[in-house]
């Protein structure tokens, strides 16, 4: 019997915005969601923080006004406390529950959370169990990475265990765990787990343009898509993925961000605290920002392992923004905060060397 459930409807076609910790902050959220985005997830929340009454965790799990599906990516090794924080975020307006099987930082899998976790695939299958009788409807999903490095790549292992387990979905992030951002993502092998599994499969790394979604989608047969720093250095990717490509020009792409702040101050606070905290965030996301580079002028595309070299720019004000170094990036935040005109000629001359490119060691 075919059984068209509701998470495949969900997934089937879909750009989700991947799980980001800090990227997936609930204004920027919202600024996706006014660009397209449909399913978005929260920033890793750990179970055993929710247990704590930690106030900073429960700041995570908040859907966002008008969010349309929201799934909240739990991290844990206790099936009843993962039960219960799936139970809890549930009856907190999540969508979906996801599993956090990838976070590659050594604070956590140290404790045998993230990527350490799918060393264990008959843990993950307890796990997902227990987390399903905790929950009313919410689908279950994992998210996982090929394995740990290239001699334990057993994402078929996980994929199968957490299936088993009753996982509603299955999203693969096409490296390992030691890959990081070193390699490009293996859509071959997103595709033999979209073969293996009898749910569907979502898969994730490196897309960056609509024809790249496409085809990746296509060549691995899954039923969705997911996009994570491609939705930071593009927020409008969800709209381009249904309208197909379209240069974002310097001054649409300002107005985008000055959006942001709004929806930032918001959230924060339009106080001097709110204000700290949303400069802090505007900078770190100007860092993901200055990497957008247009098609090129030969028709051949960007990628998005490898940084654009900034002589694209067409303007003073697009070579700014494609500035990632700390003095541009201060300028703009100073700019963008101060709801000021963005003049050029003013920015400071880059100080030092060129930043190091942001985010690697951030992600969950
Ligand atoms: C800033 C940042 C934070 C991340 N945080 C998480 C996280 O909390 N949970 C998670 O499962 N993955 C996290 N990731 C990994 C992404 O969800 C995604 O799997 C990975 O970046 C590959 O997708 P991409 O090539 O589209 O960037 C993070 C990635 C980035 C760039």
């Amino acid at each position: 019997m075919t059984d068209p459930t509701p998470v495949r409807d969900v997934l089937s076609g879909a750009v989700v915005m991947a799980p980001m910790t800090k990227g997936s902050n609930l204004p920027y959220r919202r600024l996706c969601l006014e660009l397209g985005a449909r399913v978005t997830m929260s920033e890793m929340t750990v179970a055993r923080r929710l247990k704590q009454k930690r106030r900073s965790e429960f700041a995570l799990i908040r859907k966002a006004p008008g969010e349309p599906c929201f799934g909240v990516q739990l991290a844990g090794t206790n099936p009843d406390e993962m039960a219960w924080a799936a139970a809890l975020v549930e009856s907190r307006g999540a969508d979906l529950v996801d599993v956090n099987l990838g976070c590659p930082i050594d604070h956590f899998t140290r404790k045998g959370l993230g990527a350490a976790l799918a060393r264990q695939p008959r843990r993950v299958q307890r796990i997902v169990e227990t987390m399903k009788r905790g929950v009313q409807r919410a689908p279950i999903t994992v998210k996982i990475r090929l394995g740990w490095n290239d001699d334990m790549r057993n994402y078929l292992e996980v994929a199968r265990a957490a299936a088993d387990g009753g996982a509603d979905a299955i999203v693969v992030h096409g490296r390992t765990r030691n890959a990081r951002y070193r390699q490009s993502a293996d859509w071959d092998a997103i595709g033999e787990v979209a073969a293996a599994v009898p749910v569907p499969v979502v898969g994730n790394g490196d897309l960056l343009f609509p024809h790249e979604i496409e085809t990746a989608r296509r060549r691995a047969g899954c039923a969705g898509v997911m996009v994570a720093r491609g939705a930071l250095i593009k927020p409008w990717i969800f709209r381009e993925a249904a309208e197909g490509y379209r240069d974002v020009g310097a001054d649409e792409r300002v107005a985008l961000y000055r959006r942001y702040v709004d929806l930032a101050l918001e959230h924060w606070g339009d106080d001097e605290h709110g204000r700290t905290r949303v400069r802090a965030f505007v900078r770190w996301h100007l860092g993901f920002w200055c990497r957008y580079a247009p098609r090129r002028a030969d028709g051949s595309w960007p990628s998005m392992q490898a940084r654009e070299p900034a002589g694209f720019a067409r303007s003073s004000l697009e070579a700014l923004l494609a500035r990632g170094d700390d003095a541009a990036l201060d300028f703009l935040a100073d700019r963008l905060m101060a709801q000021a005109e963005i003049a050029p000629a003013d920015a400071p001359p880059p100080a030092g060397a060129a930043r190091e490119e942001p985010a690697a060691e951030v992600e969950g």
